[in-house]
């Protein structure tokens, strides 16, 4: 066969081609990494930008930091004694902070082994859920492994099933084009759902369920996991009645916090990724953080800066991050804060970004437009592929520069966020960085429970509840009546009658 213009990686050196081993250096059964792993893995927190003047004007100087100081530490000893504002009806929702050292060996072989036990039966493993039950499983698959899994062959996916999301959302075309991709093939399904009620996830189990069940050829049963209230709610009912495996969202952890738990460790181990690791990243996180001293610990600050950026005025949080894989992580972030945060007229609005591509759409406002702006930076500071940049006689673009000082693109991927954050700092809008060294399951797992810390006491300082969302009721309470569902029908009136005191004007 001619070769032609076909495109071969043979020739390109010391660049990985498959998909990313992920290597625990954790000992499966104490979860603790060693010292050197710890030193090369730990995750950073820049505040030079906040903290650093500009012209004569600091933004947020170190005395107003230390003046807060008593206000954080003493919302984290009241979240610590399970006190203040975090109920939801009569549950303390407060079980995310000690789940990482309740967890054990044979809790996670369990997992692993109900995975492999599925995955050796499968071609496509399906999780449905929205919100808190699919943002934090996808961001974490998304890290953690190649970016086209599902189209690498299953011996390059670490003989793992090639992975699915469904139930996040209502469009009929995405759906109908996934259950395209499933068609012919072997599927398991994981519904998730807390309450067990939530339309989208429920719709999306329903069409799914009856297009496997009426293929007819085998027992579904054996095909189908959920994970829901350990005793309450329509899917646990449906559960028991039809005999799925079932798995638990613990009673005492809410939607967005639960990545750690059944939630997200059955999917990840699904895809392969190292729930071990990911474990140990969580409990070192809690560690360093317990310690309490103020000026060292991540979470603390964190929250501490956006509490003073937001009463200074600062409404839109940019997160950006120059990892298309971690990107996703910047998603998860955009639930977590808001939904936390988003109480009574108060909080930031978190806005996730890719750069460089977002550098070259709104960048130019982050740079120039209206000051209510930070931006927080979610740095991978280590590719796994390097990528050189090759010599050209000719030179005509005139890149000779970066081949001849050996920058190669991970080098040039540093500078994505090193140069807006010195620009925009300069510009106005100040910014912290958070790094993360590499992209292993240690980091990514540190990285949720410094973020989740943060988001709790940045509720507390704010004075409501962040484990709750009253607000969400609101769109399901329209949409239910809009769809006639029995019992809206005083919702359906009040609504018809608001509509009647419109000022229609619709083009
Ligand atoms: O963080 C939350 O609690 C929410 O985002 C929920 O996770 C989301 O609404 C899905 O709820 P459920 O798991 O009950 O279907």
């Amino acid at each position: 066969m001619e070769k032609g213009n076909i495109f071969d990686l043979g020739k390109l050196k010391g660049n990985q081609t498959v998909l990313r081993q992920i290597q625990s250096s954790v000992t499966k059964g104490n979860f603790e990494p060693g010292s050197s792993f710890i030193e090369e893995n730990s995750i950073g927190l820049n505040l030079t930008h906040i903290v650093s003047p500009v012209g004569e004007k600091t933004f947020i100087s170190k005395d107003e930091l230390n003046e807060l100081s008593p206000r954080v530490i003493d919302k984290f000893r009241l979240m610590r004694q399970t006190e203040g504002d975090c109920y939801d009806g009569d549950t303390s929702m407060l079980g995310w902070q000690s789940f990482p050292e309740e967890i054990n060996r044979e809790y996670l072989d369990d997992i692993t082994s109900a995975a492999k036990e599925l995955a050796n039966k499968i071609d496509a493993y399906v999780s449905l859920g929205i919100g808190g039950s699919y943002l934090g499983i996808e961001a974490t698959f998304k890290a953690l492994t190649h970016t086209y899994f599902n189209q690498l062959p299953r011996e390059k996916r670490g003989g793992m099933p090639q992975i699915y999301f469904l139930g996040q959302n209502t469009d009929p075309d995405f759906f109908r084009d996934t259950l395209d991709m499933l068609d012919g093939k072997r599927i398991g399904i994981n519904v998730i759902s807390k309450s067990g009620t939530t339309a989208e996830t429920a719709i999306a189990f329903r069409i799914i369920r009856n297009i496997l069940e009426s293929a007819g050829s085998r027992d579904s049963r054996e095909f189908i996991f959920a994970t829901t209230d350990a005793v309450k709610g329509a899917l646990r009912k449906l559960s028991e009645q039809k005999g799925f495996r079932a798995f638990v969202v613990p009673d005492n952890i809410g939607g967005r916090f639960s990545v750690l738990s059944d939630v997200g460790l059955v999917g990840l181990a699904m895809a392969g990724i190292d729930i071990y690791e990911f474990v140990a990243g969580f409990r070192h996180m809690k560690k360093r953080v317990e310690a309490e001293d103020y000026w060292t610990n991540p979470s603390m600050l964190h929250a501490a800066v956006r509490h003073l950026a937001y009463e200074k005025g600062k409404k839109i949080e940019v997160v950006a991050t120059n990892s298309a894989a971690i990107y996703q992580l910047t998603r998860w972030m955009e639930q977590l804060f808001p939904e936390s945060e988003g109480h009574n007229g108060y909080g930031m609005w978190v806005s996730p970004s890719l750069y460089s591509e977002k550098l070259h759409a709104n960048g130019q406002m982050v740079q120039q437009g209206e000051r209510n702006i930070i931006e927080t930076f979610l740095k991978l500071e280590n590719s796994d592929n390097m990528l050189e940049i090759p010599a050209d006689p000719d030179n005509l673009d005139r890149l000779n520069y970066l081949s001849d000082n050996k920058r190669d693109m991970n080098f040039i991927n540093s500078k994505v966020i090193e140069g807006p954050a010195y620009a925009h700092f300069m510009g106005g809008v100040p910014n912290m960085t958070i790094s993360i060294p590499r992209r292993n399951a240690f980091n990514i797992g540190q990285f949720y429970y410094m973020m989740e810390l943060s988001v709790a006491l940045s509720g507390y300082l704010a004075g409501h509840n962040p484990f709750i969302q009253p607000g969400v009721e609101a769109y399901k309470k329209a949409m239910f009546a809009m769809l006639g569902k029995p019992g809206t029908e005083d919702d359906k009136k009040a609504m018809s009658d608001a509509g009647n005191r419109l000022n229609r004007f619709v083009i």
